[in-house]
Protein backbone atom coordinates (compact mmCIF):
# COMPACT_ATOMS: atom_id res chain seq x y z
CA UNK A 1 0.00 0.00 0.00
CA UNK A 2 1.02 3.31 -0.71
CA UNK A 3 0.06 7.18 0.59
CA UNK A 4 0.57 9.87 -2.10
CA UNK A 5 2.12 13.04 -0.14
CA UNK A 6 1.63 16.45 -1.83
CA UNK A 7 4.26 18.93 -0.18
CA UNK A 8 3.93 22.42 0.59
CA UNK A 9 4.65 23.80 -2.93
CA UNK A 10 2.63 21.44 -4.80
CA UNK A 11 4.82 18.55 -6.01
CA UNK A 12 3.82 15.26 -5.18
CA UNK A 13 4.79 11.66 -4.71
CA UNK A 14 3.57 8.42 -3.83
CA UNK A 15 5.29 6.88 -0.67
CA UNK A 16 5.45 2.68 0.42
CA UNK A 17 3.77 2.89 3.65
CA UNK A 18 4.09 -0.44 6.11
CA UNK A 19 1.86 -1.64 8.28
CA UNK A 20 1.53 -0.52 11.96
CA UNK A 21 2.56 3.23 11.20
CA UNK A 22 0.43 6.71 11.90
CA UNK A 23 -0.25 8.56 8.43
CA UNK A 24 2.54 10.90 10.41
CA UNK A 25 5.10 8.61 10.74
CA UNK A 26 4.71 7.58 6.80
CA UNK A 27 5.34 11.19 5.98
CA UNK A 28 8.08 12.12 8.56
CA UNK A 29 9.73 8.41 7.26
CA UNK A 30 9.40 9.70 3.90
CA UNK A 31 11.82 12.66 4.51
CA UNK A 32 9.35 15.28 4.22
CA UNK A 33 10.80 17.47 6.80
CA UNK A 34 8.50 20.61 6.68
CA UNK A 35 6.43 18.39 8.51
CA UNK A 36 7.32 19.09 11.87
CA UNK A 37 5.60 16.55 14.10
CA UNK A 38 7.26 18.44 17.06
CA UNK A 39 5.17 16.44 20.37
CA UNK A 40 6.24 12.81 17.95
CA UNK A 41 2.54 11.83 17.67
CA UNK A 42 0.78 12.54 21.58
CA UNK A 43 -1.89 14.97 19.55
CA UNK A 44 -0.17 18.02 21.35
CA UNK A 45 1.20 20.29 18.87
CA UNK A 46 -0.91 20.30 15.67
CA UNK A 47 2.19 20.82 13.49
CA UNK A 48 1.51 17.31 11.38
CA UNK A 49 -1.75 19.42 10.00
CA UNK A 50 -2.55 17.70 7.03
CA UNK A 51 -5.71 18.33 3.96
CA UNK A 52 -6.69 14.60 3.55
CA UNK A 53 -8.84 13.31 0.35
CA UNK A 54 -12.11 13.54 0.75
CA UNK A 55 -13.09 10.36 -0.73
CA UNK A 56 -11.09 8.64 1.71
CA UNK A 57 -12.73 10.64 4.99
CA UNK A 58 -15.01 7.35 5.77
CA UNK A 59 -12.24 5.38 6.36
CA UNK A 60 -10.05 6.98 8.59
CA UNK A 61 -10.41 7.41 12.30
CA UNK A 62 -12.86 9.44 14.07
CA UNK A 63 -11.28 12.82 14.92
CA UNK A 64 -11.19 13.07 18.91
CA UNK A 65 -11.74 16.39 20.93
CA UNK A 66 -8.62 17.17 21.19
CA UNK A 67 -7.80 17.32 17.38
CA UNK A 68 -10.79 19.22 17.56
CA UNK A 69 -9.37 21.82 19.73
CA UNK A 70 -5.94 21.76 18.50
CA UNK A 71 -6.86 22.38 14.82
CA UNK A 72 -8.74 25.52 15.74
CA UNK A 73 -5.59 27.00 16.32
CA UNK A 74 -4.66 26.86 12.50
CA UNK A 75 -5.64 29.57 10.41
CA UNK A 76 -5.26 26.79 7.22
CA UNK A 77 -8.27 24.60 8.93
CA UNK A 78 -10.87 23.62 6.37
CA UNK A 79 -13.21 20.82 6.58
CA UNK A 80 -10.50 18.05 4.97
CA UNK A 81 -8.11 18.81 7.95
CA UNK A 82 -6.59 16.33 10.23
CA UNK A 83 -4.01 15.26 12.52
CA UNK A 84 -1.76 13.13 10.94
CA UNK A 85 -0.35 11.45 13.73
CA UNK A 86 -4.18 10.45 15.15
CA UNK A 87 -4.79 8.34 11.73
CA UNK A 88 -3.53 4.86 11.28
CA UNK A 89 -2.60 4.01 7.94
CA UNK A 90 -5.00 0.68 7.12
CA UNK A 91 -4.45 -0.90 3.34
CA UNK A 92 -7.69 0.44 3.05
CA UNK A 93 -6.05 4.01 3.12
CA UNK A 94 -3.61 2.29 -0.20
CA UNK A 95 -3.52 5.36 -2.61
CA UNK A 96 -5.01 8.31 -0.17
CA UNK A 97 -3.61 11.85 -0.98
CA UNK A 98 -3.04 13.86 1.88
CA UNK A 99 -1.53 17.27 1.38
CA UNK A 100 0.64 18.84 4.38
CA UNK A 101 -1.11 22.18 6.04
CA UNK A 102 0.47 25.78 5.16
CA UNK A 103 0.63 26.81 8.55
CA UNK A 104 2.42 24.76 10.99
FE1 LIG B 1 2.02 16.62 17.35
FE2 LIG B 1 0.55 15.23 15.65
S1 LIG B 1 2.68 15.18 15.86
S2 LIG B 1 -0.13 16.63 17.14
Amino acid sequence: PSLVIVDRSGAERAVAAGPGLTVMEVIRDAGFDEMLALCGGCCSCATCHVHVDPAFAGLIDAMGADENDLLDGSADRDANSRLSCQIRFTPQLDGMRVTLAQDD
